[in-house]
């Protein structure tokens, strides 16, 4: 054994005689043993040694055993104690065991005792260095995790640079809630990430949580948890996300789509930081950040009373809009780049080299999936390429999408495009809504929400 890694005893006795004793008996042992017999030296060593257990007799002259064990407890509460007492005196073991000491011996023992007492005490010791090893390990998993994260956020654009120095911001306000916009595939969970694991709140839970894809009966157990039997199906309590994130941060992904019954709930939960599970009465008090997003003109849906202006001002206090890719070119050869590195250790193949024209072509198309269509498209020429050498057929880019027309305004309608589109599918999946809702990619409860929004109805004779 390493002789740091030998365990560190400190015999703390007035008998001159017995700590000698003692100290030869754990010589070439896998204990390494110090001798005091003052309270002032024990200290002394207790500073000068990272002592894994102290061996303290509680009759020390001039000084009370149990206040000494209570204030090394206090300033090493890695360090465990055995004491030793005098035969009869059950009060001090009893009192000395409250204070946190490990184990007793009484005076007078053979060593077999000591040794005794010393091996349960060595494997309780090594148990704790374990765990403490393990929870070095995964920060510096955590770290590296980190890390890899920093680093795949690219991008060498103005705006992207803006985006990353805000999220620095949020990272050093851990309590400030964040809203992030941009359209579809621009990295907003990833900046999410982002802030949280580079915030205090990074040894916390980050739980993301998407609302349409929870159906509305469920939405507020899963928010505020609930307790056993409140509702059929509650077999035990549970805690809601709102609990889980103590500490952490709840990511709330597309809040736009959030039922407006809800959001006066999740409104009050912010500003308060005290909840109620359903069924419950008991408050709770957690400690959580909330980092949110959207690709729908929230602003829009405010005006049209579907989400509430005051918890979209809680939710904004620090807003960052990333940028669509199309507003900031300079970002796709990087990207690119950094795709290929991913792609070509993935699928093995080395040494890739691009075509010139693949960039100039690239900047022209206007990407409506973001960097998730880029990463997608670069993975796929990265498969279909011959001879190492990417080439602008192999990225298979919709030539009729770069040319940038003006499109008509019925086209650019999103409400009229997206009530047009819901009409076409229940039609054609027979008016079914669970087959309609998979058809259009979206949760059936989602679907529901837009067909009451938009006011389209089922006619039996349809039906
Ligand atoms: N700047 C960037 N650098 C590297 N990868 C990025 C960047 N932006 C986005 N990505 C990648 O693009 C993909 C989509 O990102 P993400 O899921 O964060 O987008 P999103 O904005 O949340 O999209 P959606 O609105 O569809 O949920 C992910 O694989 C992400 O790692
Ligand atoms: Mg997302």
């Amino acid at each position: 054994m390493d002789k740091n890694d030998k365990i560190k005893i400190l015999i703390l006795d007035d008998e001159k005689q017995f700590t000698e004793e003692l100290s030869g008996f754990f010589e070439d042992s896998e204990f390494e043993s110090f001798e005091a017999n003052t309270v002032a030296e024990g200290k002394r060593l207790l500073c000068l040694h990272v002592i894994d257990l102290l061996i303290l007799d509680v009759r020390l002259p001039g000084a009370n055993g149990l206040d000494v064990l209570k204030e090394v407890k206090t300033q090493y509460p890695c360090m465990e104690v055995i004491i030793i007492s005098a035969h009869g005196d059950m009060d001090t073991v009893i009192k000395a065991m409250r204070l946190g000491a490990f184990d007793y011996l009484r005076k007078p023992f053979r060593f077999i005792d000591i040794q005794i007492a010393i091996e349960r005490t060595q494997k309780y010791l090594q148990m704790q260095r374990k765990l403490k090893h393990m929870e070095e390990k995964n920060s510096l998993i955590s770290k590296t995790l980190e890390k890899k994260i920093n680093r795949q956020f690219i991008g060498i654009s103005p705006q992207i640079l803006e985006v990353f120095e805000q999220a620095i911001i949020a990272a050093n306000y851990p309590d400030a809630n964040v809203l992030i916009t941009g359209e579809s595939g621009t990295g907003k969970e990833n900046i999410a990430r982002i802030i949280h694991y580079s915030s205090s709140r990074k040894d916390h839970i980050f739980a993301a949580v998407n609302s349409s894809a929870i159906t509305d009966t469920l939405l507020e157990s899963e928010f505020f948890g609930h307790k056993k039997g409140s509702f059929t199906g509650a077999f035990t309590d549970k805690m809601g996300y709102f609990e889980v994130c103590n500490r952490g941060t709840l990511f709330l992904d597309e809040i736009a789509d959030m039922p407006f019954n809800l959001q006066a709930k999740i409104l009050r939960a912010t500003e308060e930081k005290v909840i109620t599970r359903v069924g419950d009465t008991n408050l709770i008090h957690t400690d959580f950040r909330i980092i949110s997003t959207t690709n729908h003109d929230i602003e829009e849906r405010v005006e049209r009373k579907n989400f509430r202006l005051d918890l979209l001002h809680r939710l904004n206090t620090l807003h960052i809009h990333i940028p669509a890719l199309r507003e900031r070119p300079e970002d796709i050869k990087p990207l690119v780049e950094h795709y290929i590195e991913v792609f070509s250790t993935k699928l093995n193949k080395p040494d890739i080299q691009v075509a010139k024209e693949v960039f100039a072509v690239l900047k022209k198309y206007d990407f409506p999936g973001n960097v998730r269509e880029l990463r997608n498209m670069t993975e796929r020429a990265i498969m279909l390429c011959k001879d190492n050498s990417l080439g602008i057929d192999d990225f298979r880019v919709k030539s009729h999408r770069a040319e940038k027309e003006t499109p008509k305004v019925e086209e650019v309608d999103l409400r009229l495009n997206e009530i047009k589109m819901i009409r076409k599918a229940l039609q054609m999946c027979k008016y079914n809504q669970q087959t309609t809702a998979d058809a259009l990619g979206i949760h059936r409860d989602a679907l529901s929400r837009k067909m009451k929004k938009y006011n389209i109805k089922i006619n039996k004779t349809e039906e």
